[in-house]
């Protein structure tokens, strides 16, 4: 592998953004263990296509996996693209008009599997019951009824940069984005703490909780999804689960917004649900963080095929404002979920193997 300093960066992207891309040869091997799993798994669903995604990944070409397992281990960028397999547009089907109405899966799994296999070597996929139905893999398409929302199904308004899920102590290590389609070259941002000198007295503030943060709205009980278990230990879980968001959105807790080291903290922090009421102090920092990270905020407009791994305990990520059409050629992503270490989770799934956060 390259030096660190060597390795490419998204082209326009300052900093922030390593790139790799796939080989000639890469590439056909890439497609070539797509290929076997599409043979079992047609439409890249179900926990055994999980199961079987998690082995293969170790199949994928050497030099990929070590840039992947570099990025985790060296954290050295906050966000990593990975291209060079290429989408035929008119065979992956109409952007459906949202998460959940997709008329048939099998159109878009050679593309489902790659973005599974790449972050299989990151870690564990996993979904949440109270999220798009307690899918792994999420669709991110423009829907009418949120154009003005705060969730990745927005579009007229700028969705503002955050951590994902930044409400919840066991969210995501890296979010993953595949571009299907973007013919609007809408951007993706990014931004991070990288290069960023917060004052000492102000980075304290920020380790301390002090900062009130309510549930997003992509986990509202009317975006969740139509399955529900009717009794169980699922059920359990999933009152529980439903309590909690509750609990969250009523009487917020007061969390940190950096943790970790001190010299390069990790970040967790979502400005549109968060206040900082009664402690001016920690108002000031906040508004000194925001502006840090808006001072670096980055386009990354996706290319069809072209994945994007968050760091989201690096990076914030947002999303420009766009006008939708509807009409099946709007953009379309798919989203995964990865945790480094899944078992940190167990109290909220139902069993070892189970990969539903509730
Ligand atoms: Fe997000």
């Amino acid at each position: 592998m390259p030096a660190i300093s060597q390795l490419p960066r998204q082209p326009g992207v300052t900093g922030l953004v390593a790139a790799f891309a796939l080989e000639q040869s890469e590439r056909a091997a890439v497609t070539e263990l797509i290929g076997q799993l599409a043979a079992d798994f047609p439409t890249a669903h179900g926990h055994e296509y999980f199961r079987a995604v998690a082995l293969a990944c170790h199949h994928l070409p050497d030099r990929l996996r070590s840039f992947l397992r570099d990025r985790r281990g060296l954290e050295d960028f906050p966000a990593f693209t990975l291209a060079g397999i290429e989408i035929d547009d008119s065979a992956i089907g109409p952007t459906p008009d949202g998460w959940g109405s997709q008329p048939d899966p099998r159109s878009t799994a050679a593309q489902t599997t790659w973005l599974a296999l790449s972050g299989s070597v990151l870690g564990d996929l996993f979904g949440w019951a109270t999220q798009q139905d307690g899918a792994l893999v999420h669709d991110i398409a423009p829907t009418p009824a949120d154009e003005h929302s705060q969730v990745g199904s927005s579009s007229a308004d700028l969705l503002w940069w955050h951590t994902e899920e930044a409400f919840h102590p066991l969210r995501c290590d890296y979010l993953g984005l595949l571009c299907l389609r973007n013919h609007d070259g809408v951007a993706t941002t990014i931004s991070s703490l990288d290069g960023i000198e917060l004052p000492a007295d102000v980075r304290s503030v920020l380790f301390e909780p002090r900062f009130q943060i309510r549930p997003d709205d992509s986990h509202l009980a009317s975006r969740r999804g139509r399955s529900r278990p009717a009794a169980g230990k699922e059920a359990d879980l999933l009152r529980a689960a439903e309590h909690r968001l509750e609990e969250m959105d009523k009487r917020p807790q007061r969390v940190a917004v950096l943790s970790g080291d001190f010299d390069a903290p990790y970040l967790s922090i979502d400005p549109f649900y968060m206040e900082v009421p009664g402690d001016a102090v920690a108002r000031a920092a906040f508004g000194d963080l925001c502006r840090a990270l808006e001072s670096q905020l980055t386009d990354v407009v996706l290319q069809p095929g072209e994945i994007l791994f968050v760091d989201n305990y690096r990076a914030v990520h947002g999303r420009k404002a766009f006008t939708a059409r509807y009409d099946g050629t709007d953009r379309w992503l798919k989203r995964i979920n990865i945790a480094r270490d899944l078992r940190k989770s167990r109290a909220f799934r139902v069993s070892s193997d189970s990969r539903i956060i509730y």
